[in-house]
């Protein structure tokens, strides 16, 4: 079968169960660009050093992906917020280090973290989800300082913390929104919030916020069109995608995620999750994403805990939190057939 077919063969026997007609418009109409990347090729994993190898590689090179800072700086401007930032502005305000067992803070781990990326060359940064506590004007302008001063490219997508006053009236998508147009703004530089992607050396790498655990119709369309191009794909996503026997950490796609599986909303003050459970489209994304030929891994966050799964060949790996050091340092090589 070649690859338009294996990807239509893929949308069609997703109609039945989830797949949005529009997402199967787009599909049955686009022309997917040919590709010799039938193959996904490999990787490796070394503690947090992870290495992809694809044919279709043009180069060899390395980006640095952090998730979960936590950071808690705050001034005078978050007075009037203090009631719905007080639990998230205590936590992990001092931590240890995931190598060293150092005590250390989210600061110093972050600052750490963006010099290990210069030292390495690497191409760019990914900030995947909860580098802030709360949306603290204080701590977004460190951020946005520290990372002018490394000088390296960087995109960031929110977590479930970033965009989140305890407490604070409204849904999750209501107060995604707010703060994201509020005070996280700059952090996107100009690039979509909901979903983006760039390339280096001919791997995509997209950047989809699922950080209230679902999918949009237009980030599912997104990553539709992304799978289309037949260029090797890095996937990019706070909340990591239901895996098989994994907690509702695994939240996006996770098939008991519901209202009566939430066991944290009165303590996080916030809306319980859905009744009926995730969308249609929510676990469409996630049966087309761990179905497509060329997504040669997933990157996420949240867990705060570094782990890999590998469902239909396509590893996720999760990574340590950066409030604790934690982050992955990832290489692309031209894969070698032995
Ligand atoms: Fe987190």
């Amino acid at each position: 079968m070649n690859r338009r077919k294996l990807i239509q063969s893929i949308a069609v026997g997703s109609v039945g169960l989830y797949l949005p007609n529009s997402a199967v418009a787009k599909i049955n109409q686009s022309k997917p660009a040919e590709s010799e990347n039938a193959d996904r090729g490999s990787f490796s994993i070394d503690g947090n050093k992870v290495k992809f190898f694809n044919k279709s590689i043009e180069k060899p090179f390395n980006m640095l992906m952090l998730a979960d800072t936590h950071l808690f700086r705050d001034d005078e401007r978050g007075k009037s917020f203090q009631q719905f930032s007080r639990r998230m502005a205590k936590a992990y305000n001092q931590t240890k280090h995931f190598q060293t067992g150092e005590i250390t803070n989210p600061e110093k781990c972050f600052q750490q973290t963006l010099k290990i990326a210069q030292d390495n060359d690497a191409e760019f940064v990914a900030l995947i989800g909860d580098i802030f506590s709360f949306p603290s004007e204080a701590a977004i302008e460190w951020v946005s300082n520290e990372l002018s001063n490394i000088g390296l490219p960087y995109v960031y997508t929110a977590g479930n913390h970033d965009w989140h006053y305890e407490g604070m009236e409204g849904t999750s998508q209501f107060l995604r929104s707010t703060w994201i147009k509020n005070r996280l703004h700059p952090m996107y530089q100009g690039e979509n919030p909901m979903m983006s992607v760039r390339e280096y050396y001919g791997v995509r790498f997209v950047a989809i916020d699922n950080s209230n655990y679902e999918i949009l119709p237009e980030q599912y369309d997104f990553m539709i069109k992304e799978i289309n191009t037949g260029k090797p794909i890095i996937l990019m996503l706070h909340i990591p995608l239901y895996a098989p026997e994994r907690s509702l950490g695994f939240g996006c796609g996770h098939p008991a995620w519901s209202e009566k599986t939430d066991k944290s909303f009165e303590l996080e003050r916030r809306k319980p999750w859905s009744a009926s459970g995730h969308t249609q489209t929510t676990m469409g994304f996630h049966s087309t994403v761990f179905s497509a030929p060329n997504i040669l891994g997933i990157l996420a966050g949240h867990i705060h805990q570094q782990s890999l799964d590998v469902v239909n060949g396509i590893p996720q790996i999760v990574t340590n939190a950066n409030a604790m050091g934690g982050h992955l340092q990832v290489e692309f090589h031209q894969e070698i057939k032995i």
